[in-house]
């Protein structure tokens, strides 16, 4: 009988033959060129497997021997797969991992880990455990360039450690952009030399939704650093947000000069979405805006760069006499057109610094700046209208992406923010809108779970609400289309829970 085989997500093609590979105290990894970048993977991984089966897991190099080995290389000759996919081979022999490059490797890793029982996921010397798998051939590539979760530390902050952890997961599960949401209205989390204020003012609130408790946390430079080498070692770009012009009560806390009225403000305490923004008028804000990104900008090594864009409120720019100069000095027909040029200017300076910007959709409002990527999050019209502009778009609508909305019924949930999101849901969506041509098909990079945390106190919470919920979209973003069906992924779940516990992560469990 055949093993059944639980890889989330489904790979494109799994062909499972007669017989099984075993580890045991003589199983070497072999690296067998390209040592440079295989090495960190083969060393990774013969630690965790040494820990867990108590074996030695020799590293060898392009060595003659390859029976009883876990071998790793790169192959020109799979350029078929893309940059991500990878070949996994199973023979009563050996284990091979190929793949055009490196990153394919990692996620051939990834696959093999969930060949295993789940207690190879363990911390920690399992004994009496069967370390068979079955002989399989599996041929595996994404669908979409663009896998990302997104996490808001504005509303709650994740400490550096948690960061880490969350990698990991998505990792595990071949997502590769973690959009990480830096700034708010309740709080400001990144470390700007030359506007210190921002994090010894900004990044701190009185209190939360009335509880009477002074809430705060920020990273500094050398931790924002830390995260990015981590990520870059499980082969995932970070997305920084920025938010702009709105979402940026915390930032006018510190430097009221920014912002229409001069204040005084204090940082966001409630959730919502506030009527002080940063001043569209004044070039001191630009100066500003343009010095944080300066600083932000070398930090993260990925080509886009997120700058909010969303729910930004117009009362404060109707009244101000600075907008409304810059309204009728640059011949603006409104408001709307004003955060167009806002977000143009900012564009403009992020392409000369190399970087790509991504907005909220409602970029797309007073005319969309060119070469923006857009996050289509209120349904699909923005992104329908972006990519029928020929402009890059992500899918992350709150219909089948918001991962802060419950995922059962409320009575039997912890409070969310409202919504309804259960698994079988996010499982279902389809990140290409059906009216796009296929050449304006190309234009959706594919899509994200987006977390936002006003009703996530802790991390323990966050992990509540990402899981199970996760994986679905993991399947999402990587499966073909055409492999997807829930009843099987849920069958593949139910093997994953364990995983999750013997890992640390808490979990929504099926009830
Ligand atoms: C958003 O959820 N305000 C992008
Ligand atoms: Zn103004």
């Amino acid at each position: 009988m055949e093993n059944t085989i639980s890889i989330i997500p489904k790979p494109n093609s799994i062909v499972q033959i007669e017989g099984s590979f075993t580890l045991n105290d003589s199983t070497r990894i072999v690296i067998v060129n390209n040592l440079k970048t295989l090495k960190p993977i083969a060393e990774h991984n013969a630690s965790h497997l040494r820990t867990v089966t108590g074996y030695p897991f020799e590293l060898a190099t392009s060595s003659k021997k390859k029976d009883n080995s876990i071998i790793l290389m790169l192959d020109d000759k799979l350029k078929r797969l893309g940059k991500e996919g990878y070949q996994l081979t199973v023979t009563q022999k050996s284990v091979t991992i190929k793949a055009p490059s490196t990153v394919g490797v990692f996620y051939g890793m990834q696959s093999l880990y969930q060949l295993f029982p789940p207690e190879v996921e363990k911390n920690e010397r399992v004994v009496d455990a069967d370390w068979s798998i079955s002989c399989v051939t599996i041929e595996d590539k994404p669908r979409f360039p663009w896998r990302g979760m997104h996490l808001d530390v504005g509303r709650h902050f994740a400490p550096v450690e948690f960061v880490k952890k969350y990698i990991n997961l998505l990792a595990s599960y071949k997502m590769n952009t973690f959009h990480w949401h830096l700034t708010e209205d309740q709080g400001w989390r990144i470390e700007i030399k030359k506007y210190p204020k921002l994090t010894e003012v900004g990044s701190k609130r009185k209190e939360t939704m009335g509880d009477s408790t002074p809430y705060g946390g920020f990273y500094t430079q050398e931790e924002i650093k830390e995260v990015v080498r981590y990520a870059k070692e499980h082969f995932i770009t970070i997305v920084p947000e920025i938010e702009m012009p709105g979402h940026a009560l915390a930032a006018l806390t510190a430097y009221p000069e920014f912002s229409c009225t001069g204040g005084p403000f204090e940082v966001g305490t409630t959730w919502g979405v506030f009527d002080d923004v940063y001043c569209a008028g004044n070039e001191n804000t630009f100066k500003f805006l343009k010095d944080v990104l300066s600083e932000v900008i070398p930090l993260f090594p990925g080509k886009f760069f997120h700058i909010g864009g969303d729910e930004c409120p117009k009362e404060r720019w109707k009244k101000c006499p600075k907008c409304q100069s810059r309204i009728k000095k640059n011949k603006l027909k409104n408001e709307h057109r004003l955060q167009s040029y806002f977000v143009q200017r900012i564009e403009r300076f992020l392409r000369s610094k190399g970087k790509r910007l991504v907005g909220w959709d409602e970029i797309l409002e007073g005319g969309l700046a060119p070469g923006a990527t857009v996050m289509s999050w209120r349904g699909t019209a923005g992104g329908i209208a972006a990519a029928k502009a020929n402009h890059d778009v992500i899918m992350t609508t709150t219909s089948h992406c918001y991962f802060d909305y419950y995922q059962a019924k409320p009575d039997s949930e912890p409070k969310a923010i409202g919504g309804f999101l259960p698994i079988e849901k996010v499982y279902a969506y389809e990140p290409v809108p059906a009216v796009l041509k296929p050449k304006q098909a190309k234009h959706i990079l594919g899509a994200q779970g987006n977390v936002w945390t006003e009703y996530m106190p802790n991390t323990k919470h966050v992990e509540y609400m990402v899981l199970p919920r996760l994986l679905a979209m993991s399947e999402v973003v990587w499966s073909a289309k055409k492999q997807r069906n829930f009843e099987d992924f849920s069958k593949r779940l139910n093997e994953h829970y364990k995983r999750f516990t013997y890992r640390g992560y808490n979990f929504r469990a099926p009830k």
